[in-house]
């Protein structure tokens, strides 16, 4: 593709299609323009010509002049079609869409394989910062050991809002919308879908391992409250929504659970829309990239590098999955963490390694304990609407962990 001038076929024209225009018209130098733009509702206003736009997908993915098929819409379902049908007409492929690369990584990936042809996302995980490319080529001799980080930019612009603020959860998240921060259907992002489609992503170029969205267990903000945030604050904490993954010789975890994160640490001062993720390997110890990781011109500054990288011929070679091929993805990680709890009855106290802490009153009850990621995947605990779960540290050694049964009855008998 190189020393070509590049045509732009783009799916959808919300958030990020808007930031990517803007992005475009103002970074010269860049050897590509949009030829057309593919949209579901024709008759809404828009800031460019009607000429850009059809609403027939074959003006795009048939058209021989269209290089680049660019995939921006909020839908996976239309967007699988899309892409897959692109990669399959031999078009490079650059979507921002986490959740359908997420649920469909491996299919993608030999996509790429069959047709020759390139799909990149570096827009679809923590939008402006390059975390994807830099897993890719930087840490490629790297031994890479954990990627821990605030991936979602609506939870943390909510997190921070009540607590810096103290704005209710309900306007934060109606400001994170109208900020076009959110996904439109913002249950993907308090829930924490989003952050965990983004941490299946980083598991391959980080580890080298396919992961399906199901496997990895995922817990949102819904239920934090004003309890749970005095908690952490009288620890000198702040509760930030985290991805953590690490490895430990071939075994891979990966988890996202609101997170208690002491003062100091790198992560405490990233505020609203920001990410930040902080990489750990052998040689080079900590690393921290800091960075916008949602709204209209981050995500689109994303997407554009994409497009630039295409203009020299640049595709994913997934060294990981070829280096690391005895890794595996497992469910098997003690974790510390503190459960809020209406009435005793909410929680199984024999689900816990060790109960560390625990305190009951008229209004406020909550322990603190060891149990295994494995336990929580239960829906007793995963959708129990009366418990409030936070981390406060992923413990290592999970298998030489005994049971320390003795603290357990202890708290069994409070
Ligand atoms: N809804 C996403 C977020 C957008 O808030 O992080 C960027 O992926």
């Amino acid at each position: 593709m190189s020393n070509k001038h590049l045509n732009l076929g783009i799916f959808g024209f919300g958030c990020v299609g808007q930031g990517l225009h803007k992005v475009l018209q103002n970074t010269k130098g860049i050897r590509a323009s949009i030829q057309k733009i593919c949209i579901k509702h024709p008759h809404k206003d828009r800031p460019i010509s009607q000429s850009y736009f059809t609403t027939n997908p074959e003006d795009i993915l048939l058209n021989k002049d269209i290089d680049i098929v660019v995939e921006l819409t909020d839908d996976a379902e239309a967007a699988y079609q899309i892409v897959t049908t692109a990669l399959r007409q031999g078009k490079a492929v650059v979507t921002a869409n986490k959740k359908l690369v997420a649920e469909h990584l491996e299919e993608l990936y030999e996509l790429q394989q069959t047709y020759n042809t390139p799909l990149l996302y570096e827009g679809a995980c923590c939008a402006s910062i390059p975390i994807i490319r830099n897993l890719e080529e930087y840490y490629d001799n790297d031994l890479l050991s954990s990627v821990e980080g605030i991936f979602n930019g609506s939870t943390n612009y909510i997190l921070s809002q009540m607590r810096q603020e103290g704005k209710s959860f309900v306007q934060a998240l109606s400001e994170a919308q109208e900020k076009g921060f959110a996904e439109t259907d913002p249950t993907l992002d308090i829930g924490a879908y989003d952050p965990k489609y983004k941490l299946c992503i980083t598991l391959l170029h980080a580890f080298g391992i396919f992961t399906k969205p199901e496997e990895i267990f995922n817990y949102g903000i819904t239920q934090l409250n004003e309890q749970d945030i005095s908690y952490a604050q009288q620890q000198g904490k702040t509760i930030k929504l985290l991805v953590h993954t690490k490895k430990e010789a071939a075994k891979i975890t990966g988890l996202v659970l609101p997170t208690f994160v002491d003062a100091q640490h790198p992560l405490a001062n990233v505020e609203n829309e920001f990410n930040g993720i902080l990489v750990e390997s052998a040689f080079t110890d900590h690393q921290f990239f800091l960075g916008k990781g949602a709204g209209s011109t981050p995500t689109g500054s994303a997407v554009l590098s994409d497009i630039s990288a295409l203009t020299y011929n640049y595709s994913y070679e997934y060294k990981k999955l070829h280096q690391n091929t005895e890794a595996y993805y497992s469910q098997d990680q003690l974790l510390e963490v503190y459960v809020r709890y209406q009435t005793p009855l909410d929680i199984d106290l024999n689900d816990f390694q060790c109960i560390l802490q625990r305190f009951e009153s008229a209004e406020y009850n909550y322990l603190v304990g060891e149990i295994n990621l494995k336990q929580l995947y239960k829906p007793a605990w995963r959708k129990n609407p009366n418990i409030s779960i936070v981390l406060n540290k992923v413990l290592v050694n999970a298998n030489q962990t005994t049971i320390q049964t003795q603290v357990l009855e202890e708290a069994l008998a409070v």
